[in-house]
């Protein structure tokens, strides 16, 4: 039977998750509360992994083995890596890398986490498309693109930053998450996608821009996962 862990980095990623399932049993674990129960009459488990990559990794890796999840899928926001990807628009990933991974003196392309045999993380293809479908009924109003998430330990806020992200990886957004839990997710043989909502421009206004839309942007990303979720198959 299926079991998707749902993963957000910060509260505000997972509180109308969290709100709106059947909640059954709540497990501690590395400082993180894992909620088990049932959101669209979906069997779901939900979590807040903390911010960046560590705790991603593991928070995924604990619903691999504590949970046996089936799918996961990471809910969020992110900065827009391209002009026409704007702020409330959603990125759902094709594949997911590690932009601050850097093993080029021993001929490793930039970004490639050395003898993984690959540079990017494979977002299940079925659930991406599905994503995709239901973005475009759940928020008819809003852009849905395709691409790929680029994840550091850096909130990036600079226009030249931005450029090397952009010319190096030809990524669609940045984040500090997506790519910890899709190395995790292959690593375990789990399918994954992650579904990001776009809070800011990764560039000079992000400092600005992040505040004032993070939370909008949250919920439109939490809204799509949650209309999927009983047509995942
Ligand atoms: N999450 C949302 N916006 C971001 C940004 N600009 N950089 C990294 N993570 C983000």
């Amino acid at each position: 039977m299926k079991k998707v862990g749902i993963i957000g980095a910060m509260e505000l990623e997972v509180e109308v998750l969290k709100e709106r399932m059947e909640i059954r049993n709540r497990l501690e674990k590395a400082s993180m509360e894992f909620l088990e129960g049932t959101l669209s009459g979906t069997e779901v488990v939900v979590v807040r992994s903390g911010i960046g990559k560590v705790n991603a990794a593991l928070c995924a890796q604990i619903l691999c083995d504590c949970f046996e999840v089936t799918h996961i899928i990471n809910t969020g926001v992110a900065g827009s890596l391209k002009n026409e990807i704007n702020i409330g628009d959603i990125v759902v990933s094709t594949d997911a890398l590690h932009h601050d991974m850097d093993v080029q003196v021993f001929g490793y392309p930039l970004g490639e986490v050395p003898q993984m045999g690959c540079l990017a993380f494979q977002a299940d293809a079925k659930l991406a498309q599905l994503a995709v479908s239901c973005c475009k009924e759940v928020n008819p109003d809003i852009a849905v693109y395709q691409g790929r998430v680029v994840s550091g330990d850096q909130f990036i806020s600079d226009k030249g930053i931005k450029g090397k992200l952009i010319q190096n990886f030809q990524g669609y957004c940045v984040e500090m998450e997506g790519a910890a839990i899709a190395h995790a997710a292959y690593l375990n043989h789990v399918p994954f996608v992650i579904i990001r909502a776009i809070s800011d421009k990764a560039d000079d206004s992000a400092q600005m821009a992040y505040p004032a839309f993070e939370k909008a942007a949250a919920a439109r990303s939490e809204a799509l996962v949650e209309y999927m979720l009983p047509k995942i198959l």
